[in-house]
């Protein structure tokens, strides 16, 4: 058994309010769900991120190389790198110097990447890192080429405000001056196209939710009655916050390993943030942890920003 999960499970259900971490989303099934999310109609970030980077690969290759030299192109979370090999084949046509280095705590992850860039780039040169994304960073910060760190695909929304100023501020340490970190934000925009990307209407994000229901099931016991509660996103445009929750449509008790949680009728869950932000929040962001802005990447509707920052 997981002991983090479960130990995270069991304090977050005995948290007033209720919470559960969408970071625990990602089981194999959770990993399948995400891939149908992102090529759902009403699922935008894909795509706009897609666009920014095919239209401005050119330019990225610019920043990036600066006076010529080689760079290490470090991807935090690269996942299948649909995004990535756009610029990737880019790079390897205009014959740059570079090395790609994904880092991810999963060896799985990992070894897929790398098969299917052998396949796909075999002139590629990776150099795949295992660990936490810091830990890994701090071995590279001896490297005497540039380090460009990439964050893409609104990962940082996942974080809340606090937990994003720390991780930037950490990531700030482990970079040498000049290095840059290109990072994907989802933008605040017409609340209704925020909130049918998290209440599609084939309920594959519903799904995307209580499959951790299912999982808390499987891996440490749980019974809970799935079919007992509701999906349920809201979007706040002051704050540019989207909350998922799981509300709980009747009174019950769930038992996991030997403990018991007592839900009342509409009680709800919380489940996941996924942050929106505008320019403003980002120079906040940006500033604060001591980075400057390089560059901002916009698709042409100004769903999405990347954000190219220097140390
Ligand atoms: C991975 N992350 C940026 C996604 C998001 O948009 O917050 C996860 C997701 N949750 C529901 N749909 C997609």
């Amino acid at each position: 058994m997981n002991k983090q999960f479960a130990h995270d499970v069991l304090e977050g259900l005995n948290s007033m309010p209720k919470k559960l971490s969408s970071q625990y989303f990602y089981d194999e099934k959770g990993d399948k769900l995400f891939q149908k999310i992102m090529n759902l109609d009403e699922y935008y970030l894909t795509r706009s991120e897609y666009e920014i980077i095919d239209s401005n690969k050119e330019r990225m290759l610019k920043l990036f190389s600066g006076s010529e030299g080689p760079f290490n192109l470090i991807e935090f979370g690269a996942g299948d790198g649909y995004k990535t090999k756009v610029l990737l084949n880019h790079f390897l046509d205009k014959k740059a110097k570079f090395n790609y280095v994904p880092i991810d705590i999963s060896r799985h992850v990992l070894d897929e990447l790398s098969d299917s860039l052998k396949e796909e780039l075999p002139n590629l040169s990776v150099k795949p890192m295992e660990g936490e994304y810091f830990e890994v960073l701090k071995k590279l910060k001896k490297s005497e080429a540039r380090n460009v760190v990439l964050f893409l695909g609104s990962n940082i929304g996942n974080f809340s405000h606090d937990q994003a100023s720390v991780f930037l501020e950490g990531l700030y340490k482990c970079l040498k001056k000049n290095d840059l970190v290109m990072i994907g934000f989802d933008l605040k925009k017409d609340p209704d196209a925020i909130l049918s990307a998290y209440n599609d209407k084939e309920g594959v994000t519903r799904d995307f939710n209580l499959n951790l229901l299912h999982r808390i099931n499987e891996e440490l016991g749980g019974n809970f009655q799935v079919g007992n509660f509701r999906h349920c996103p809201t979007y706040d445009p002051l704050t540019g916050t989207t909350s998922s929750y799981l509300v709980s449509t009747t009174h019950q008790r769930v038992e996991i390993m030997d403990q018991a949680v007592e839900f009342d009728q509409w009680e709800a869950i919380h489940m996941e943030v996924s942050q929106k932000y505008d320019l403003n929040d980002i120079e906040r962001l940006a500033y604060e942890a001591g980075f400057t802005i390089q560059s901002n990447f916009y698709d042409s509707k100004k769903y999405f920003v990347n954000s190219v920052w220097k140390k």
